[in-house]
């Protein structure tokens, strides 16, 4: 059964897009089958990988309404993005999302349309959900359809702003709608150790988090920012580079943790 792992936090530009394609692209490189999902109605992950998203068939909002299957929606077809494969396929994301809460309002059991629709998906040994910044409809179905949450962090000051809020939305979901669900790892991003505040926020966050926090820090890397805009993971676009380092490093945490 596919291990699924929503990446959230509300508050926006904290790595948790970075996290997904390079947590992915890592995971494959070490033999894993994943599926990204872009459950963002920016489409930043969809449009990282160079596909643009008005231009796909179908995305993840008509597979939430039923309206198209898993298979019509997956992308693992290099003849669309390069780095997509039936190693690391990506189900893509579309402006119209950003519609859901309204269009879906009144429907019942509206929070679990993530998870029905990855029922089908049980050859993937992981399911990344990349969440939009908010704790919205659509964060609360990542939720629901996870047995796992990461929580990538931004080690710059009020990196825990808003902290217990996502905690209490989390434990509420496992209360009432996914007793499965864990928070289970925070990912510090775009460290820099030459500066005192990243190291005292690091400091705090593992206090707050103890061992959920990974060993494997993230360090702030121009190439990480760069990949995106040729539609690569790090590890094509710089192998080399510390982002590359960084994410297989963290990845070989992923698995060891897991036991997987
Ligand atoms: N380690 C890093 N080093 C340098 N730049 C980074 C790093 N991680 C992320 N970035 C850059 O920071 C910006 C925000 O990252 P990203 O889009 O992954 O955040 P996000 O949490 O998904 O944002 P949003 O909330 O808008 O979805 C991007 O421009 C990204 O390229
Ligand atoms: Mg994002």
């Amino acid at each position: 059964m596919a291990k699924i792992i929503s990446l959230v936090n509300q508050k926006g530009g904290v790595g948790k897009t970075t996290c997904t394609i390079n947590i992915g692209a890592g995971l494959a490189k070490l033999n894993k089958k994943v599926l990204l999902v872009d459950l963002d109605p920016q489409a930043c992950l969809t449009n990282s990988l160079g596909i643009a998203p008005d231009e796909v068939d179908s995305s993840i909002f008509e597979l939430l309404k039923k309206e198209a299957s898993l298979e019509e929606v997956v992308l693992n077809d290099n003849s669309q993005c390069p780095i997509l494969s039936s190693q690391l396929a990506l189900l893509p994301s579309c402006m119209d999302l950003s519609g859901i809460d309204v269009e879906l309002s009144d429907t019942p059991g509206r929070e679990f349309l993530l998870k029905e629709s990855l029922k089908g998906a049980s050859e993937f040994d992981y399911i990344l959900v990349d969440c939009p910044p908010s704790l919205g409809l659509l964060t609360l179905n990542g939720l629901t359809a996870s047995q796992e949450v990461y929580i990538p962090l931004q080690t710059e000051f009020l990196a825990l702003q808003g902290m217990s809020r996502l905690l209490e939305t989390a434990k509420v979901v496992k209360e009432r709608l996914n007793s499965d669900l864990e928070v289970t790892g925070i990912i510090g991003t775009r460290y820099d150790k030459r500066k005192v505040l990243n190291r005292e926020v690091i400091e705090k966050i593992g206090d707050y988090f103890g061992d959920k926090l990974f060993g494997t820090l993230i360090r702030e890397n121009i190439a990480l920012a760069e990949a995106p805009s040729y539609g690569e993971d790090i590890f094509t676009y710089k192998p080399g580079s510390n982002g590359a380092r960084d994410y297989l490093s963290l990845c070989k945490e992923i698995i060891e943790k897991k036991g997987a």
